[in-house]
């Protein structure tokens, strides 16, 4: 498999993980009455927003996407209707961050966050459906060789302590930490604390 294909797919689970735990720890919060781990809530949105807002999705859009209009023109619509969710998410955690900003100060409840939570993940995991079941398959049969030269160098700084931007192992290291601190059974912290808020 293209190295760039490896990292899109790897880099998909990771997120999907995330707002796993980010929207079942939210509801069963909801559902129970009980106070959010801020600095939990805080690192899985710090994740979504310096990782696939930052990095995956420009780079999608600037080799991945931009190649495959050139190859395969009848999928441009797909494309064109992808990169408009790239924006739209963006506006989105930008939304996710101000509102559980509101839930730590107390102006708005827990069931307002998990709903906005649930909604956020379920517009991420489509988009990822599509690109695993359209963009990526259709990028295997249009791509050329150099076409793949150039989209595994840029994915492949993902991975570049020296790029100068955010790398993978410190996402890494950033997604290791919200595991330890999410309650079983979406990571290792045990089962949840019974406090009530
Ligand atoms: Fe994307
Ligand atoms: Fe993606």
């Amino acid at each position: 498999m293209h190295r760039a294909l490896h990292v899109i797919r790897d880099e998909h689970r990771s997120l999907s993980a995330v707002l796993h735990a980010l929207r079942h720890v939210t509801d069963e919060h909801a559902v129970n009455g009980t106070r959010p781990d801020f600095k939990l809530l805080w690192a899985m949105v710090d994740y979504i927003e310096r990782f696939p807002e930052r990095l995956h999705h420009p780079k999608e859009d600037a080799y991945l996407y931009r190649l495959l209009r050139l190859r395969a023109p009848e999928a441009r619509a797909t494309l064109d209707a992808l990169s408009a969710e790239h924006v739209e998410g963006a506006g989105k955690i930008a939304r996710l961050r101000e509102v559980l900003d509101h839930l730590e100060a107390g102006r708005v409840n827990t069931r307002d966050f998990a709903d906005l939570a649930r909604d956020y993940a379920d517009f991420h995991w489509r988009h990822m459906r599509v690109e695993e079941d359209a963009v990526l398959p259709l990028a295997e049969r249009a791509l050329t060789p150099p076409d793949w030269v150039e989209i595994n160098a840029a994915f492949e700084t993902n991975d570049d302590p020296l790029s100068g931007v955010d790398t993978k192992s410190s996402f890494d290291t950033l997604f290791s930490r919200i595991v330890a601190m999410t309650p079983e059974p979406y990571g290792l912290a045990g089962p949840a604390t019974p406090a009530r808020s």
